[in-house]
């Protein structure tokens, strides 16, 4: 079962959000929608990180999202698509609306027998439901150390891995691709983007500075990004293509 309290810290936040995440391939929403569709439906969209690469692949695109703030930079980037205030649990779309549905870096918030019946619901039959996440790439040794920094208790890894299992009820895993990607970034930016992650959103602010001069002192050892203003990052992004059974 998801956390509530870090479920819902992303409603504290919005622009800085969306400046200092990283965004998705375009390859990742090629995969799950390899031909334009009439519709899609983005749930958990955030700010719209993912949301825009769907631009091209659909006629009609529907953005539900439960926090206002992220909603709010959503609409203002993106005025064509038609957002709403919702959840997963409680999707305000009608039946057998959706070719598609899309999750990016939100499925594990969701409570997933509710929001699998709920997403089932709003697909047409047989339609497709698309689930992404971005992670740290394995070969990455400082970025890995990073993360572990940010996520003592449970790695981004392993709540994709819980989340995107074969099983999600109502759904056939048809396949699972690995998109790899390579991000430059100053270091400035990757450590404001660390202040955008769930556990740095709900920690006091001992525990936030503790986990930040510990990310600063991992860059600062690391032969890749000792002394350097900009680096790369490299980047998985995982897709996961469920259909409807
Ligand atoms: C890590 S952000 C990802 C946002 C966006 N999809 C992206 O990739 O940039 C997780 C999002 O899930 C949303 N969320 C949390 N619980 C949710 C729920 N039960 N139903 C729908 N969205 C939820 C949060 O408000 C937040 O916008």
């Amino acid at each position: 079962m998801p956390d509530d309290v870090l479920a819902r810290s992303f409603e504290r936040i919005g622009a800085d959000y969306d400046r200092y995440r990283p965004g998705f391939p375009e390859a990742a929403a090629v995969t799950i929608i390899p031909e334009r569709v009439p519709a899609v439906l983005d749930l958990g969209a955030g700010t719209g990180k993912f949301t825009e690469t769907l631009v091209r692949r659909a006629e009609r695109i529907v953005a539900v999202e439960p926090s206002a703030r992220m909603i709010q930079v959503l609409r203002s980037k993106l005025p064509e698509v038609e957002s709403s205030i919702g959840t997963a649990e409680h999707i305000p779309v009608p039946d057998a609306s959706m070719q598609v549905v899309t999750v990016a870096q939100a499925f594990h918030w969701f409570e997933r027998d509710i929001a699998c019946a709920e997403i089932k619901r709003v697909l047409v039959r047989g339609g497709t439901l698309g689930l992404v996440w971005n992670h740290a790439d394995p070969t990455c040794a400082w970025d890995r150390a990073c993360h572990r920094i940010a996520h003592p208790a449970v790695t981004e890894t392993d709540a994709t891995t819980d989340s995107a299992d074969s099983a999600l009820p109502g759904f056939l895993l048809t396949r699972h691709e690995e998109v790899r990607w390579v991000e430059r970034l100053t270091r400035e930016h990757y450590l404001r983007r660390w202040s955008t992650v769930s556990t740095f959103l709900t920690a006091d602010d001992e525990t936030a500075a503790r986990m930040l001069s510990a990310i600063e002192a991992i860059l600062d050892d690391d032969v890749d990004t000792r002394g350097r203003n900009e680096f790369d990052l490299p980047q998985v992004t995982d897709v996961y293509i469920y259909r409807s059974d």
